[in-house]
């Protein structure tokens, strides 16, 4: 069954694990809703059954208890276990574990207070040196200019472009404080902690442009700390690379070591 998140309330399915998160939010909002619907049904034949009648007194023990009585228990708790081990888990590890096999676009995130600084290693396919002492208001990511590699790398605000089909790697870092990495519609959504470097990849399926926003209170500005994500074709991906690096190039300042 596919495009039930439209009844669900959820935002479009646009990536290659989307679905088996709808899965999951589905099969446990279907087993919440059966078992809500069973008790309530043996709730309203107790009350009938045993309902106040002239002349029989209340019994204190019914005569039910012991292990008996558990048995709903048991159904309740083997399927949540099941639910864990054969599907979240194996859905998880899919996600958190498994890298994407073969060509790869890596992009890396260093978010700030209240901004998304977007790094791509350009045409050549090789990020450009960075060094945190290089951080700067006009060098956001901290690259090191004097590095061949860092020529033609792009380095944008709050705007990710990704071609379709092909898994992506985002490398995610904080300059400050802890934000959230979110895209609804990719299903994904991680924690950025500073001091640390954070992988999560996604497939990006839809060609479209979706919102990615800050899910984690950062201070102030925090409602403001969202940006752009635009999924395009090869073709036009591609065509969107060329035109960026030479702007890109001029607009860098040519040693920006001194600058903060
Ligand atoms: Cu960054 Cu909220």
């Amino acid at each position: 069954m596919s495009g039930y998140y439209r009844w669900l309330g959820l935002p479009v399915e646009a990536s290659g694990y989307a679905h088996s998160i709808d899965d999951g939010l589905l099969l446990i909002h279907a087993a919440m809703l059966a078992i809500f619907v069973l008790w309530g049904i043996f709730f309203a034949y107790l009350l009938i059954r045993y309902r106040r009648k002239d002349g029989v007194p209340a019994k204190r023990d019914s005569g039910h208890g012991g292990w008996g009585s558990l048995v709903p228990d048991f159904i309740v708790m083997a399927f949540e276990i099941g639910l864990i081990v054969l599907y979240a888990i194996p859905v998880w590890s899919r996600i958190k574990v498994d890298e994407p096999m073969g060509k790869v676009n890596t992009i890396d995130i260093v978010a700030q207070q209240f901004a998304w600084n977007v790094h791509y290693p350009g045409p050549d396919g090789k990020f450009g040196k960075t060094d945190p002492k290089l951080v700067s208001f006009t060098n956001p990511v901290g690259l090191d200019l004097k590095d061949p590699a860092a020529k033609d790398d792009i380095v944008l605000a709050n705007e990710i472009h990704l071609p379709v089909g092909v898994p992506t790697l985002f490398n995610l870092s904080s300059l400050d404080v802890i934000h959230d990495f979110s895209i609804a519609p990719f299903r994904l959504k991680q924690d950025i902690v500073p001091g640390m470097m954070i992988p999560v990849w996604v497939t990006p399926t839809r060609i479209g442009t979706y919102e990615l926003f800050c899910a984690q209170l950062c201070g102030f500005g925090h409602s403001l700390m969202h940006g752009r994500v635009i999924v395009e074709s090869e073709k036009d991906y591609q065509a969107w690379l060329k035109s960026m690096a030479p702007a890109q190039a001029a607009s860098q300042p040519a040693n920006s070591a001194n600058s903060f």
